[in-house]
């Protein structure tokens, strides 16, 4: 980026696209390069410092495949494995552009393009490219994960360092972001960070678990209705997004819409545009959308249960949360940070664990993750007769996951927490799934996996 202008590569082998993307981009304060060839691209890329890349994916003359391109991609990424890629492909190949992002690409636009989405592409990227070298604003980021000194986000293990470096870029800027991890690692404390990071922390963040909204009210509690749309509808009604514009809507549960929803959201992904039900009048929303799942979307997209242009609308950047098992450095530090907010709440004088009751919980596998850790240290607050929280009064059987021992020896409430987590294992976390299985409703299995801290 310099004097303020971003940089761009483009790349075509057909020069009036060159020519129509130079008159268009002059007007709006990019500076452009452009070159014709794969062996131009990576001439210019290899002596000059650019800060997006949009390029075709053919080349030479009568091919269509695209494989130049693909090839052309990991070039690019060896050269410079930051830069953001943009490629542009013939209208109707949407499998080309899905692989090329597969690939790494980080968008895609089909021609002939629409110059505004084009733009709002183009911008998104290089703020994104932004962010990511900006390597002095780390510092002040890296500031604001903690507030009044306290943080806010306990995070101090070697395996949480690369996701609090993730979270530190791309925090500031305006990049979707699809925070992974199992349940109870923390993905809606990662989500409230990225929010306060960014500059839309003035505004709202909306969190939608749309893995729990019936088929029914889906549109009309995301984009919102007007009076008389349909029976109920008595008064106009905001939708989430509205709710959330110039600021932040977090996606809970993503894995869990279904295919109509799908699309829907899709939609308004692409073109930020909506329409309330009941309203034919299209209406602009400025939204940056997190969102956030315990599924692996990237399965369940090659199982044909998840969009695969969804998915990459959403996962511009992906954030993974490790298991607690897996950072038990932290475990000391969060069970402490707990026990402060219950002691104080609950009124008691309990300041540490004694010796055994800190060796079970570093031992201990947290299948429920930190928020199990949150309500042991709880029930330990509550149990706890002595001023030091001893290992009974933690409440954990034993140093193996909840129902590994004899279901004879199991009260009702754990063989209940053992089958839905079974259930859910076998079900790749897909909680529509497991709650088939279970003959439960899906409300009723999200209460019970609430309760249980699943
Ligand atoms: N790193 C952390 N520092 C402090 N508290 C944390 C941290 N991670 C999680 N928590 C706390 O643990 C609990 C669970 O976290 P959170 O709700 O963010 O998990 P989640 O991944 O969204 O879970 P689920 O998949 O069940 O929705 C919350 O009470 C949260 O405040
Ligand atoms: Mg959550």
């Amino acid at each position: 980026m310099k004097n303020g202008k971003t940089r761009l590569l483009i790349a075509d082998d057909q020069q009036d696209v060159l020519e129509a993307l130079r008159l268009l981009l002059k007007g709006e304060g990019f500076e452009t390069q452009s070159a014709t060839s794969p062996a131009g691209i990576l001439r210019l890329l290899e002596t000059d410092d650019f800060d997006v890349v949009l390029m075709d994916l053919n080349y030479t003359r009568d091919t269509t495949s695209g494989q130049e391109g693909l090839d052309l991609l990991a070039r690019i990424q060896a050269i410079d494995a930051a830069i953001p890629v943009i490629v542009m492909t013939a209208w109707g190949s949407i499998d080309l552009a899905v692989e090329a992002m597969r690939r790494g690409a980080r968008d895609f636009v089909q021609k002939p393009w629409d110059n505004a989405r084009l733009l709002t592409i183009l911008r998104t990227q290089a703020a994104l490219c932004r962010s990511l070298r900006n390597e002095q604003r780390l510092e002040a980021e890296n500031q604001l994960l903690r507030t009044d000194g306290r943080p806010s986000m306990i995070a101090e293990s070697a395996a949480m360092r690369p996701v609090l470096q993730l979270i530190s870029r791309v925090g500031p800027s305006d990049a979707n972001v699809l925070i992974t991890g199992e349940h109870g690692t923390g993905k809606e404390v990662v989500a409230q960070t990225l929010h306060a990071l960014s500059n839309r922390s003035g505004k709202p963040m909306i969190t939608v678990n749309v893995g729990g909204l019936a088929e029914g009210i889906f549109e009309s509690e995301m984009f919102g209705h007007v009076r008389g749309a349909f029976t109920d509808a008595k008064t106009d009604r905001v939708g989430r997004f509205d709710l959330a514009d110039g600021g932040t809507l977090f996606l809970d549960e993503i894995a869990n819409i279904p295919p109509n929803q799908q699309a829907k959201l899709l939609r308004i992904l692409e073109t930020g545009e909506l329409e309330r039900v009941g309203s034919s009048r299209t209406r602009r929303v400025d939204v940056r959308v997190l969102s956030a799942t315990n599924a692996d979307l990237k399965a369940e997209a090659e199982a044909g249960r998840f969009r695969p242009d969804l998915l990459f609308r959403l996962n511009t950047i992906e954030i993974q949360l490790p298991p607690l098992r897996d950072r038990r450095e932290d475990i000391p530090l969060l069970a402490k940070h707990f026990l402060e907010i219950y002691a104080r709440r609950y009124r008691k004088h309990l300041t540490a664990f004694d010796a055994a009751a800190m060796q079970l919980l570093q031992e201990y596998s947290w299948p429920g993750n930190v928020r199990e850790l949150d309500h042991a240290v709880e029930r330990s607050v509550l149990m706890a007769q002595q001023q030091l929280i001893g290992a009974v009064d933690l409440g954990l059987r034993s140093a193996r996951p909840a129902g590994a021992g004899r279901l004879e020896e199991m009260s009702l409430e754990e063989v209940e927490s053992f089958l839905i987590r079974k259930a859910l294992s076998r079900h790749s976390n897909n909680v529509s799934h497991a709650a088939e299985a279970l003959g439960l409703s899906r409300s009723a299995l999200y209460r019970r996996m609430q309760r249980y801290g699943i």
